[in-house]
């Protein structure tokens, strides 16, 4: 693997395998058998933006792993005072052997991993969260039992936002693929998708449901973007996930959705809720799991 972990491209179909190797090692091993390559070491967790999952699965993930988690609040650094974020990651550097970073610019991320010495992982940005994509990764490979070309999967709501972004590399990485249900005004990242044949956009949600595996989605309002609210609830209003598009799709559809969740907004209650459909919960746990094979195989050698 490369040093870091940025976006999807940072990775390998290869890379891809050996991550759901270890991560499905790790989820069936935890608690039984004793596995500490991060021992002696420290890795930081810079958070600039709230986290539930992310925060907890981190730090949980490294104390499993035999290292020690250090939480940092972006905000009470001296990065957010004006120090540079090249001194920073040289600093650092010096201390830690691993850095994982939830901020608002992905710049920001790529900065502090071209100076950094030790890895950097991308815990969210404004353009991409690849540690989810992961977890999503792994979980409909535990549900189909692949991630090929032969999964379809919707995501409805911002075509634009880090989550769409994040699954458009994730279709150009497993070939699988992606119909993006979104409106013209949040179409997606042309130049994200590229000459991939696999990826389309469809502002039809009905028709973009058609032969779909898994339906995904997110919040209209991400972190950063409350003061596009009103505009958001409007144009997205037309892509809620509901169980009418389930009709449309193939007859096992699941529901994945990387939380937090807003019923009767992005979802219908009856969707998230549904046990037969939403394996939102199995797909949060993963982030456990395919981070712990992240940082082992980027920190633990
Ligand atoms: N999905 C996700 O990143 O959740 P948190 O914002 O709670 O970390």
């Amino acid at each position: 693997m490369k040093k870091d972990l940025l976006t999807l491209q940072d990775i390998t179909r290869d890379d891809l395998e050996k991550i759901f190797e270890l991560s499905l090692k790790l989820k069936n091993e935890r608690g039984k058998v004793a596995f500490k390559p991060l021992a002696e070491k420290s890795v930081g967790l810079v958070f600039a933006k709230s986290s539930t999952r992310t925060r907890i699965s981190f730090e949980v993930g490294v104390s499993e792993l035999g290292g020690n988690p250090l939480y940092l609040d972006q905000g009470k650094m001296q990065v957010g005072r004006g120090e540079t974020v090249a001194d920073t990651a040289n600093v650092l550097s010096r201390y830690l052997h691993g850095i994982v970073i939830r901020t608002f610019e992905h710049s920001e991320v790529e900065e502090l991993a071209r100076v950094a010495k030790c890895p950097v992982i991308n815990a969210l940005t404004n353009d991409f969260h690849p540690c989810q994509l992961l977890a999503d990764l792994l979980t409909i490979k535990e549900y189909s039992g692949k991630v090929d070309k032969s999964i379809r999967m919707a995501f409805y709501g911002d075509g634009r936002s880090n989550m769409a972004n994040s699954c458009i590399l994730a279709a150009k990485l497993t070939g699988m693929e992606l119909v993006i249900a979104a409106p013209e005004q949040e179409a997606p990242r042309t130049d994200l998708i590229g000459d991939a044949k696999n990826i389309i956009w469809e502002s039809d949600p009905v028709k973009a449901a058609e032969g779909v595996d898994y339906f995904y989605t997110d919040v209209w309002v991400s972190m950063g973007f409350e003061e596009e609210r009103a505009r958001r609830m409007e144009i997205f209003r037309p892509y809620q996930v509901t169980s009418a598009l389930f009709d449309k799709a193939k007859k096992d559809a699941k529901f994945l959705h990387c939380l937090p969740a807003h019923r009767g907004e992005e979802v219908a209650a009856d969707v998230m809720d549904d046990p037969k459909r939403s394996i939102v919960f199995d797909e949060a746990e993963n982030r456990l799991h395919v981070q712990k094979a992240v940082m082992t195989m980027l920190m633990g050698e």
